[in-house]
């Protein structure tokens, strides 16, 4: 998906497959279908995160994070629908005031179309324009799909942390911490062309 590495939200973006697909920020009017798509996605997409994001009361804090200015998150929306996201977290601790933490989750119909690669492209582009210099994204050991995904995307393996995951069973996982330079990012998308490749959507 090219998504011209822009700030401009909401846009229209093009998927790998040609459809289209509307990037914009998730809003209070969003939270029945925002439900909707986690309460949709199966329990092994649920496992490893950090809250129950099917939880409606879980959804109402992290619009009031939104609101406060900790949070910034894009949905991905067609008809009405939504079919995914991307956060970008903002740290509270003075010394990582520019490191900034991103996740990603995009429905199963939608994966393997560009989908997760639009929206981070779109959180790089926020983070950029608010100072973040750099990405760090969490995900655990056996999430293979995610370890390829992110770094396709350039992202590099940068600390391992042994049994630092309990999932919802109970089990431990060791957690990967990847990460990525926010400049080096928009220099990437510079050189393959996307910032101009995209500049009629
Ligand atoms: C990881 C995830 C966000 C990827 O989203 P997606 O829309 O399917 O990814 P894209 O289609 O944009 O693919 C991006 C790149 O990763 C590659 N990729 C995607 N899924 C892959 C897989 N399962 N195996 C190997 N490579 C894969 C694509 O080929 C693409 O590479 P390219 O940019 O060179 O073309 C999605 O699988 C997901 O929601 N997973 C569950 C949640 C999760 O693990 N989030 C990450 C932790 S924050």
């Amino acid at each position: 998906m090219n998504t011209n590495g822009s700030l401009a939200l909401p846009r229209t973006a093009k998927l790998d497959d040609g459809s289209e697909i509307t990037l914009r920020r998730l809003g209070r009017d969003d939270v029945a279908e925002f439900l909707a798509f986690t309460q949709s996605l199966p329990d092994h997409d649920l496992l490893f995160l950090r809250t129950d994001i099917t939880d409606a009361g879980v959804v109402a804090d992290w619009l009031d994070n939104i609101e406060a200015g900790r949070i910034l998150t894009i949905v991905a929306e067609r008809d009405g629908r939504i079919y995914g996201y991307a956060s970008l977290h903002f740290s509270n601790t003075p010394w990582s005031k520019h490191v900034g933490e991103l996740r990603v989750l995009i429905s199963g119909e939608m994966r393997g179309k560009g989908l997760g690669r639009g929206l981070t492209e779109a959180i790089f582009a926020q983070a950029l324009d608010r100072g973040i210099e750099k990405m760090v994204a969490q995900m655990t050991i056996d999430q293979k799909g995610a370890i390829s995904t992110f770094e396709q995307l350039g992202f590099k393996a940068e600390a391992l942390l042994r049994d630092h995951v309990k999932d919802r069973t109970g089990q431990t996982h060791d957690l990967l911490v990847y990460s990525h330079d926010v400049a080096g990012f928009q220099s990437q998308l510079d050189a393959y062309g996307m910032t101009e490749a995209a500049s009629g959507l």
